[in-house]
């Protein structure tokens, strides 16, 4: 816990109050998780609203999210465009997101589907379908360099890809950090960064989620 850690969380419920059109749906797919003891893994409100605002503003049709947890980031995606690939490793955790996403109203252009996501993309490479116009990333930090090869293979240039969590309460500037989460998102960025096909920054953030940030990166 931070000294500014309560601040930080009334900024945020002050933004997501005056700002962010939050729903029940999305409430209940919160709510849903910590009743089902699910990590507090899903974005705040406001970086839902984020997402969903960066999909529109790219005209983005096709998203693929890799790592679905509850739902609650595929929800406020699957409102912003006209279908959303999500890939979830637990199947319980899957079904709780079946379950928000028809809560949602937007199980029909949701296909959810359940594995590793290394062998899932696999296949949705080999399938061969319409590119992702957005890509986000926000599963097992250590396969981050995996997914971000995958999503090479499944956008178009123009397409952009959000990897979360690339922060990490600073631990990111530690070159020797035994974490092999830590050790994924910089290999992540040092992948994008080494592209010649990318162009990317990467933002802190504060607020419900502690410290963390995200990586914007676009494919050329
Ligand atoms: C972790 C993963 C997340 O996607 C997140 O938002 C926060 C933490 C984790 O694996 O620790
Ligand atoms: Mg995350």
């Amino acid at each position: 816990m931070y000294d500014s850690e309560q601040r930080w969380r009334a900024v945020d419920g002050y933004l997501a109050t005056t700002l962010v059109d939050e729903d029940e749906a999305l409430v209940a797919a919160r709510t849903s998780a910590r009743d089902a003891g699910l990590p507090a893994y899903e974005v705040a409100p406001n970086q839902g609203a984020l997402l969903a605002l960066l999909a529109r503003l790219g005209g983005a049709r096709r998203v693929l999210e890799i790592g679905t947890l509850a739902g609650y980031s595929t929800i406020w995606l699957a409102r912003a465009v006209e279908h959303v690939t999500t890939i979830e490793l637990d199947p319980g955790y899957a079904e709780l997101a079946e379950r928000n996403l028809a809560a949602a109203g937007v199980a029909d252009r949701v296909e959810l589907l359940v594995g590793a996501a290394v062998d899932r993309l696999a296949e949705l490479v080999a399938r061969g379908g319409p590119a992702y116009d957005l890509v986000f990333i926000d599963a097992d930090k250590p396969n981050n360099p995996a997914y971000l090869a995958a999503a090479l293979r499944l956008t178009r240039p123009g397409s952009l890809i959000i990897a979360d969590n690339v922060v990490r309460d600073g631990a990111v500037v530690d070159p020797d950090c035994p974490d092999d989460r830590v050790r994924g998102v910089r290999e992540f960025l040092e992948l994008v960064r080494a592209d010649p096909r990318l162009e990317a920054t990467a933002l802190q953030t504060v607020g419900v989620k502690g410290w963390d940030g995200f990586a914007l990166v676009l494919v050329r």
